[in-house]
Parts: C-alpha cells; structure tokens; sequence
C-alpha cells in the first residue's frame, strides 16, 4: 500500500527582497491578507491535506513566525474575560498540537532545492509535501488536498501545475509533457526559467508538491543550476531517468503570486470580496475610485 503524506515543508528562508523594506523586520510570510499571515493560509491548507508534521524552513530574521505559532493563554484569557467568544474561537484555530512544528535553519540563501534538503533527516525514507506559502491557491477544495488524492492513484512524484502566458515562462519550472490525460500529465523532464522560445510547454510550476525521499538523495548531489541556485525541478527531474515517474497536477482555484507585490495585491482584494463584512464597503470603493480614474484620462 501507498505510503500516507503526513509530512509537509515549508521552505520560509527566503529573503524577500520584492517586498524590502517591510521585509527588513517582517518575514514575508507574516504579511497578511486581510487578517490572516500568509503562513496560516498554507498551515490550514496542509491540514485539510491530512499533514500531521509541519517542517518550517528558516533563517535568521524569522522569528516572528515562531512567535506566530506559540499559544497566546494572556490574550486568550483577556478575551474569555470580556467574552469575546467569536475572537476567542478565531484564535485557537491558530494553535498547533505541542510537537507538531519542527524548525530547521537554512544558513545560506543557496535556493528553493537546498531549503527543502536542509528538512531531510526530519523526513527520513517518506513521501512529503513542500507548500511554498508566498503561492496562495484559492478553492473549493484546498489545492494539496487535491494532490494528495491524485496522488494515491499514482504514486511517484507530483507537482502543482498551471498554464501562463508564453511570456511568462521565464519566471517559473515548466514541465516537458510526455501524456496529457487530463487534470494529470506525465512528463520526460523540467526545465527551470525557460525563455519562450525554448519553453517546453507553457505548463509551469506551482509551489506545491508531493515528492518521493528519492528526491532528497537527488540533493544530495547536485550542483548550483539556474540563477547560481540549488534548484528543486532538477532534483525532481533527476527522478525521471531513475525510473520514479514525475507527474504535473492541473488544479482546480486560483493562483496568487502572494511573492510579488501586484500578486499580493490582487489576493488581498479577492480575499476580502469574500468577506461578507467587508464586500459592500471595499465594492464601492473601487467602483468609486475606477470611475474617477476613467473620467480624469
Ligand atoms: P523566492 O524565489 O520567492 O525568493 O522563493 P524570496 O527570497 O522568498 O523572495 P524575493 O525573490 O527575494 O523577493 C520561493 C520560496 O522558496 C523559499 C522562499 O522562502 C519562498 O518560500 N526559499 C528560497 C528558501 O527557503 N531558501 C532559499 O534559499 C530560497
């Protein structure tokens, strides 16, 4: 039988420089939409996924995002007193079981593959999951959960899967497609930041994954690739020439580049268009402020 996914990475060592200088004391991942730090929003998509430990990746600088996790018994007690129930509630769906998190530091910036490598005595000879939190997936059904069903059906390696633009290749993996069955494709390999021209398909990578321990190995021994980085699709592709099959995931919802600032911009509006509190009075004012800007040019 299948080995169950109750593992996930979260590689958070990044340095975030798009979003310098709030990034100078703020870890990224801290940045809310709206009320929620991005973190959380890949914590409870891990969860409905049926992630039991969570591998946080970090580095010097992100230690409000350790403080993000501890229990607050001062803040939850103030709110009993004042019987701010719903508040209450809102705050322990933050708390983690005691032993849940691991954190592990990566030491240099050496790439996205180094990050999740640094996780591998804490995953050991296990399929897990990488959830990159900065790629927000808005959907009916979280988008590794998803996966995680697809994956029971085939095994090997899966990554999330999206189309872009031909322009756009240049800013993500993209898959080399050997069979297109659908909401699933099997590929002959990956090619890292390809410019159009050379794009292989112009399915590309998104940040979340479920891989084989054989990938970890793969780290082991590769060498600096794109942008002078320790590259994660290589290591995922050296898979495919030993035979452990790599699979792209077409998942249902929408991406947010939550990395970039138009990308976290366009989440925070459509989070907040979601919330029943908040829709009539944010829909009135972007009605305004568009139809001023119209009616000036
Ligand atoms: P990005 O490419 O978005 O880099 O990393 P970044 O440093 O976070 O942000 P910019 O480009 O400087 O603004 C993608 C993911 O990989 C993690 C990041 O934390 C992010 O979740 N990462 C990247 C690491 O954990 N370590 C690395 O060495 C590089």
């Amino acid at each position: 039988m299948r080995r169950k996914v109750t593992k996930a990475i979260f590689p958070v060592a990044g340095l975030g420089t798009r979003f310098l200088p709030a990034t100078k004391s703020v870890p990224k991942e801290i940045m809310t939409l709206v009320d929620r730090p991005l973190v959380q929003y890949a914590i409870d998509e891990a969860r409905a996924a049926g992630i039991k430990e969570f591998i946080f990746v970090t580095s010097r600088g992100k230690g409000a995002l350790e403080d993000y996790f501890d229990h607050s018994p001062v803040l939850e007690q103030e709110l009993r007193k004042k019987g701010k129930d719903d508040l209450l509630e809102v705050l322990k769906s933050t708390n983690m079981d005691s032993g849940a998190i691991a954190y592990i530091r990566q030491h240099k910036a050496l790439g996205l593959g180094h990050a999740v490598w640094c996780a591998r005595r804490l995953i050991a000879d296990e399929p897990f999951a990488v959830i990159l939190p900065d790629d927000v997936i808005a959907g009916e059904k979280p988008c590794l959960q998803q996966m995680v069903e697809a994956y029971a059906e085939t095994g090997g390696n899966m990554v999330a899967a999206m189309e872009v633009a031909p322009e756009k290749t240049s800013s993500y993996g993209v898959l080399d497609v050997k069979e297109d069955m659908g909401s699933v494709v099997s590929v002959n390999g990956m090619v890292e930041k390809p410019k159009a021209e050379d794009a292989p398909s112009n399915l590309a990578v998104i940040g979340r994954y479920i891989l084989s321990p054989s990938v970890l190995r793969n780290l082991n021994q590769l060498k600096q690739g794109a942008g002078g980085e320790i590259q994660l699709t290589d290591a995922i592709a050296a898979d495919i020439s030993s035979d452990v099959p790599v699979y792209g995931y077409r998942f249902e919802g929408e991406r947010f580049d939550c990395g970039s600032k138009s990308g976290f911009l366009q989440a925070t509006v459509a989070f907040a268009l979601e919330r029943e509190e908040l829709r009539d009075d944010l829909m009135n004012y972007i009605t305004t402020i568009t139809q001023g800007r119209r009616a000036a040019e």
